[in-house]
């Protein structure tokens, strides 16, 4: 029997992975984002919204309707959703905002639906959400939010996404409370690049894969090196370079811009040191005058969460 009420939790998401531009992510243990949703037999996408970010309710302007309205395409019925969505993770802030709302509801439609869709479909429908958001469809948040752990996307199209197995690893998130827009962080990139750098490039993306298939940790410290995005965005984050090296000294293996940014993640062989990152991040970035948030989280094996039959 297929539930009338679901509420789903859908995770943050770090994009890029330092070398991956819009080919690797991973999900994060948290913020989360909390969907509230059952189906209506009118064909409409009623979003309320349960937060103080004033997104817009239009379903066409709104990440989470241009995802359900994809995904309601293929079904071509009078089938709609009525969704109470509940932010926690602030739009703009580089750790997948738009894709844990379009990835948590076409996730929590399909629940609703009697699981009728793949993964890798429901990925597809909500790379209509991005596209509302950033007006790119890249899926390098979404897939990640969606198959959980680390994956590759290996093309957008045709999609194909791949899992990739990871040894344990932990996650350092610092999050300064300025807002960069994806839109305005795709537009600064350089068309072009050189081949000599495109080869450095997909040296360590090979190299970031195969260390993590491996589970060798000096690989993927060799490998966390972005000669093409992080020197031209890096300029939209203050303090980019000073707390990169102390997160570095800290002893984390690696990291830079989570997604578009202002977001900068590290990660670490342990716990401890994650820790000492985070540390450093304060001694470091309490100096710069913007306020900011910090996290430490494993990579989240799962992805979206869904409880049937929510109490409240
Ligand atoms: N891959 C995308 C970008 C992620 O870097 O623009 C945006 O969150």
């Amino acid at each position: 029997m297929t539930p009338d009420k679901i509420k789903v939790y859908s995770p943050a998401t770090v994009a890029n992975m330092v070398c991956g531009f819009d080919v690797l992510g991973f999900a994060l243990d948290g913020p989360y984002d909390e969907l509230t949703m059952s189906m209506n037999k009118s064909g409409a996408v009623n979003i309320r919204n349960l937060d103080n970010f004033n997104l817009p309710l239009k379903a066409e302007d709104n990440v989470i309707g241009g995802a359900l309205l994809a995904l309601m395409a293929a079904l071509d019925d009078n089938t709609g959703f009525e969704i109470d969505s509940r932010k926690t993770i602030k739009p703009g802030s580089g750790i997948g905002s738009s894709a844990a709302s379009a990835a948590g509801a076409v996730m929590g439609a399909n629940c609703l639906l009697g699981n009728r869709f793949s993964k890798a479909e429901l990925v597809d429908f909500a790379m209509y959400g991005e596209k509302v958001a950033s007006g790119a469809r890249h899926a390098d948040n979404i897939a990640p939010a969606i198959y959980g752990g680390i994956t590759l996307i290996r093309s957008s199209n045709p999609l194909d996404i791949v899992s990739i197995p990871f040894p344990p690893l932990y996650v350092t998130v610092l999050h300064p409370l300025i807002e960069v827009k994806t839109s305005n962080a795709r537009e600064i990139l350089k068309k072009e690049i050189l081949l000599k750098d495109a080869a450095m490039q997909w040296g360590n993306v090979a190299g970031l894969v195969a260390g993590l298939m491996k589970g060798d940790f000096e690989l993927i410290r060799r490998s966390l090196v972005d000669v093409i995005v992080e020197p031209v965005r890096k300029i939209l984050i203050p303090g980019f370079d000073a707390v990169k090296s102390a997160c570095l000294e800290a002893g984390a293996l690696g990291g830079g811009i989570s997604g578009s940014g202002p977001s900068i993640f590290m990660l670490s062989e342990t716990l401890e040191t994650a820790n000492e990152v985070a540390k450093a991040i304060h001694s470091c970035y309490g100096k710069i005058g913007i306020e900011y948030d910090v996290h430490v989280s494993n990579i989240n094996p799962d992805g979206v969460k869904i409880i049937l039959d929510p109490k409240d």
